[in-house]
């Protein structure tokens, strides 16, 4: 592995699953592979599990770990070509980029999609502009339409929860009044369609009218706009709000009945709780779900650790 981009730089899912299991069985079996190497962590926006995660990980496999807000730290930094810098962003990404790459051996960025234009955002510049100018590895924090890490880390958690051979596994969109990306949406999507086509799971999603995924992502997986439906017999429920994909960035419905209660879970095959975080609670979901035995969340939160680990260590094998 070279980038870490998207499920697209992954040979092999189930020796990533079990890199990361071996890796909280045994944090510091692979010191070797970091020592003198540096990562830079860089974050165009907020983070609390990314960034604390990447950093644990990195430093169990020896390597030195040096973070950076872009913005606040630094200078703003222009992405498009041939343009006239005659605004606030004081530095090209061609030098800075390539700059950082002369200090790092690895590069992790997070930049979310701004939610104004889906062609941009979903041409991720700043993903590409950083692979390109950098010319060392970059693995993805979070970008405009992906968030692999966390989709890593989903697959470990549901790899080792999991009571039945085959579970179903449910994406439920959740209410928010605030716009957000689709990134975890499709990320999880798309992680989970490969696990489905291999015969590992059965997945279903489910939201309003007029949340439809992008169609790269969602493929050909099943989805009803009712909840419960979703909900019979499932083992994980997978919860997370997005903004509209056609009507791009915007909140079409805030409606509460989607928020997942205790109640819904009735239907499930004792169904687990699974959330990225963070969460708002009772918004989105219920109290009394994430405090209950069912909830996951925390786990799937530690688990980004191994995640991380399990990427970072495939880089560095083959980045030498
Ligand atoms: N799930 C996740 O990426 O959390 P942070 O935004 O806090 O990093």
């Amino acid at each position: 592995m070279t980038n870490f981009l998207s499920l697209a730089d992954v040979t092999d899912i189930d020796a990533l699953i079990q890199s990361g299991l071996a890796a909280k069985a045994n944090p510091f079996a692979d010191q070797h592979l970091g020592k003198n190497k540096t990562i830079g962590l860089i974050f165009f926006n907020s983070s609390l599990r990314t960034r604390l995660s990447t950093q644990k990980a990195a430093q169990n496999l020896g390597m030195n770990v040096m973070m950076m807000n872009v913005g606040q730290d630094s200078w703003g930094l222009e992405m498009e070509e041939g343009v006239l810098m005659n605004g606030d962003k004081a530095e090209h990404v061609r030098e800075a980029a390539a700059v950082m790459g002369r200090y790092c051996n690895i590069i992790g960025i997070r930049a979310f999609a701004e939610l104004k234009d889906r062609e941009k955002d979903y041409r991720e510049q700043v993903m590409h502009q950083f692979a390109k100018y950098a010319r060392v590895p970059i693995v993805n924090l979070e970008s405009a339409t992906r968030h692999p890490l966390q989709s890593l880390a989903d697959c470990i958690t549901i790899e080792e929860a999991k009571t039945v051979a085959r579970p179903k596994v449910v994406l439920t969109w959740l209410p928010h009044f605030k716009p957000l990306p689709q990134a975890v949406a499709n990320s999880f999507c798309e992680w989970m369609n490969a696990r489905a086509k291999a015969g590992h799971i059965e997945f279903i999603v489910t939201h309003p009218k007029g949340y439809e995924l992008a169609p790269e992502f969602v493929g050909d997986t099943y989805v009803t706009h009712n909840q419960a439906e979703a909900f019979a017999g499932a083992d994980f429920i997978y919860g997370k709000n997005w903004s509209s994909y056609m009507q791009y960035g915007q909140v079409l419905t805030q409606d509460p009945s989607w928020a997942v209660t205790m109640d819904d879970l009735q239907v499930t095959n004792n169904g687990k709780f699974m959330h990225c975080l963070p969460v708002r609670r009772n918004l989105k979901v219920a109290d009394a779900v994430l405090d209950s035995p069912q909830s996951l969340v925390i786990e799937q939160a530690a688990n980004r650790e191994w995640s991380a680990q399990a990427v970072l260590k495939e880089i560095l094998k083959h980045n030498g």
